[in-house]
């Protein structure tokens, strides 16, 4: 019998749209799932939607909608866009399922039946929009979430509990005994300090609205639903068949339940504690990821400056943003979402580094031999290179499977460029010239070589890309050549290699707008108080930790809606210039700005102020009788430092 992996996400509320966030977990999750089916596994890739609870029960209502109706239409719309997304989830999961119901109510009962649950009342602090109950000490500005930092409500209702504490023991002994089983380390380390302050056990039942799961019927008390949050965990286990047919309970513990960190604990700790109620065995990872933010601000509707993941992928192209999202930030820390960071990422890895290496190994190919390629001679003329290459991807698999994505990707891109050297560095086309057409083509086959075995890896990340490459290269994508070529080290059998439209056409500017938002953050919209105040003594390094340069204005000109600022293109040294907005209106106009020299403050974050984004901020000094900007005494070179 094959092996087995169980990779999930989240189940989302159906509160919100997809964004950024959610479309990340996902492709995490549809990575790790198609590298264990490529390996072979027999994998199930579960996601879905968390549809009951107060918060969607009052989303529902503000919308004149009854909550399925409401659940209806949110939940496809996350099915629909991972559809889109090409995401090979085995199965969608909805709460408001009537399996999943069932399950979670045979749930409720083997804890009851085992002793774990007891009636009391609960008094304290609920926060809606994280479904979280909060104590006194918890709360931040006495009555804040302290998660979210919304309001929360005081409640005091009867409820079941279920013993929490009663498993505290058990789940420190889990977190020492295996190393793993919450990633990544320092995430794991602020679970442990959590639980060792001490688990309360906690409420799992409603009595102050109706939308969740009613108790099992042998309760008799109709008046309580379940809390969200058990009905939401149980969903790991219903779909595969738990307290039903159980089909496919075989799949049993998850492998990999991959999660952001704002919910970290509800998995690391509520989770297995329930398991162990149940008396089943254990996830063997609970994966944390980090947050992502743009340009440095948190995502939020009211903000209007949500990503949506449609547009980029739309924009961008889809596995060009897998690659993005799995390579730019390490796994468990956040991320800022820049069209600039994207960019890059696409001309330079995946266009220069990856692309490219496939149209030189077809250029020579054809120059050289017709298309065809014949790797006899490899290990005769580059023993050296292949022990490298074999070296950088042995280690690869761990850290994909600590979901080290961005070391994985790294180590590939390390592959790459190897081959991409080896060129460099024995001229083939001189080769040529000297008649050892054996030694020229030996390093075709080299290059080729090392491509194939990195497609192969890269294949879970990029799936119809590599596809693409390996049928140009005349091999499958299958667990097969997997054994064969990256863990059997096999060289390619000789082929014809086929041509190929460019994979990843060059992109010169940023293609969406960008957000509007309604922060202004740079000094000249919040004119400072004039203050006496004392002026206090920083050292030279902390000067210095303030990049000045020299700009040049390139372009200005009025913003509409505002009689203060300009918006100004600036120079700065690099290779595209910067777009600052300055509230020098009253002071300066346009035209006489353009050519001149300024002083910027380049290393400022980046605002948005009246929708436009602002890189950087301009010296000006301020008295009485007005602005005035400053300049160098003598042009300088755009970009020259100051200091
Ligand atoms: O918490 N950056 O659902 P949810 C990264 N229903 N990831 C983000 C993100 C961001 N800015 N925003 C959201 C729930 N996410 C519960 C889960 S599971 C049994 C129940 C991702 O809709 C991230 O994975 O609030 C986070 O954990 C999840 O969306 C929360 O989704
Ligand atoms: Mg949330």
């Amino acid at each position: 019998m094959s092996q087995k992996a169980y990779v999930t996400t989240p189940i989302y509320y159906v509160n919100d749209v997809p964004h950024i966030g959610h479309a990340y977990t996902t492709i995490i999750a549809d990575t790790m799932a198609r590298y264990y089916r490529l390996r072979g596994y027999e994998t199930f890739f579960l996601t879905g939607t968390d549809e009951h609870g107060q918060k969607i029960e009052e989303a529902a209502k503000m919308r004149n909608k009854t909550p399925q109706a409401y659940a209806d239409e949110i939940s496809g719309k996350f099915r629909t866009l991972w559809d889109a997304f090409d995401i090979s989830y085995d199965k969608f999961i909805r709460t408001t399922d009537n399996d999943h119901k069932i399950g979670v109510q045979k749930a409720f009962q083997v804890m009851f039946d085992k002793g774990d649950i007891y009636k009391g009342e609960y008094e304290g602090h609920y926060c809606v929009s994280c479904e979280t109950f909060f104590t006194d000490t918890q709360l931040v500005d006495e009555d804040k979430c302290p998660d979210c930092g919304k309001a929360t409500r005081l409640v005091k209702e009867e409820s079941y509990f279920f013993k929490l504490s009663k498993y505290q023991e058990e789940l420190l002994n889990w977190y020492h005994m295996d190393e793993k089983c919450v990633l990544p380390k320092g995430k794991k380390n602020e679970v442990i300090s959590f639980v060792k302050q001490g688990l309360r056990d906690l409420s799992i039942t409603r009595t102050s609205f109706d939308w969740g799961v009613k108790l099992p019927t042998s309760m008799n008390d109709e008046k309580h639903v379940m809390y969200v949050w058990l009905d939401a965990l149980l969903n790991y286990i219903t779909a595969l068949g738990y307290g039903q047919e159980e089909e496919n309970m075989a799949f049993w513990p998850a492998t990999i339940h991959l999660v952001g960190k704002d919910i970290l604990r509800f998995h690391a700790i509520y989770w297995p504690a329930f398991l162990l109620s149940l008396g089943l065995p254990l996830p063997k990872h609970v994966a944390a990821h980090g947050w992502w933010t743009r340009n440095g601000e948190k995502m939020s509707k009211s903000k209007g400056n949500v990503v949506n993941p449609k547009e980029v992928a739309d924009a961008y192209g889809l596995e060009n943003f897998r690659y993005f999202m799995l390579r730019e930030v390490p796994f468990g820390q956040d991320g800022d979402f820049s069209q600039k960071a994207l960019i890059d990422r696409i001309n330079s890895d995946l266009g220069n580094e990856f692309g490219n290496l496939l149209n030189r190994i077809i250029g020579m190919s054809g120059k050289y031999s017709n298309f065809v390629i014949n790797s006899c001679d490899v290990a005769k003329f580059h023993a050296n290179e292949l022990k490298t290459v074999d070296a950088i991807l042995a280690g690869v698999e761990n850290n994909l499977l600590e979901l080290q994505t961005n070391r994985y990707l790294e180590d590939l891109w390390k592959a790459l460029s190897i081959a991409n050297q080896s060129i460099t560095l024995h001229e083939p086309w001189v080769k040529m010239k000297e008649g050892k057409e054996d030694e020229a083509m030996a390093v075709v086959a080299l290059v080729s070589n090392i491509l194939a075995r990195v497609t192969l890896l890269l294949h879970p990340v990029m799936p119809k890309t590599t596809t693409t490459i390996a049928h140009a290269m005349h091999f499958e994508i299958s667990t097969d050549s997997f054994e064969t070529l990256v863990v059997g080290k096999n060289m390619l059998p000789t082929f014809t290699i086929e041509k190929v439209p460019p994979l990843f056409p060059r992109i010169e500017e940023e293609l969406l707008a960008q957000p509007e938002t309604q922060a202004p953050i740079v000094m000249e919209t919040k004119p400072k108080k004039e203050s006496k105040k004392e002026e206090s003594i920083i050292t030279i390094d902390q000067f210095f930790e303030t990049s000045l340069k020299i700009g040049t204005i390139l372009d200005a000109s009025i913003v509409e809606g505002s009689d203060r600022l300009l918006q100004l293109k600036v120079d700065v040294g690099e290779a595209d210039p910067r777009q600052i907005v300055a509230g020098i209106r009253e002071y300066y106009t346009p035209e006489e700005l353009i050519s001149t020299q300024v002083c910027v403050v380049a290393n400022l974050k980046p605002a948005t102020i009246k929708g436009l984004l602002s890189q950087g901020m301009l010296l000006a000094a301020k008295d009485k009788e007005g602005l005035c900007l400053v300049r160098p005494e003598r042009p300088r070179k755009s970009g020259a430092s100051i200091g």
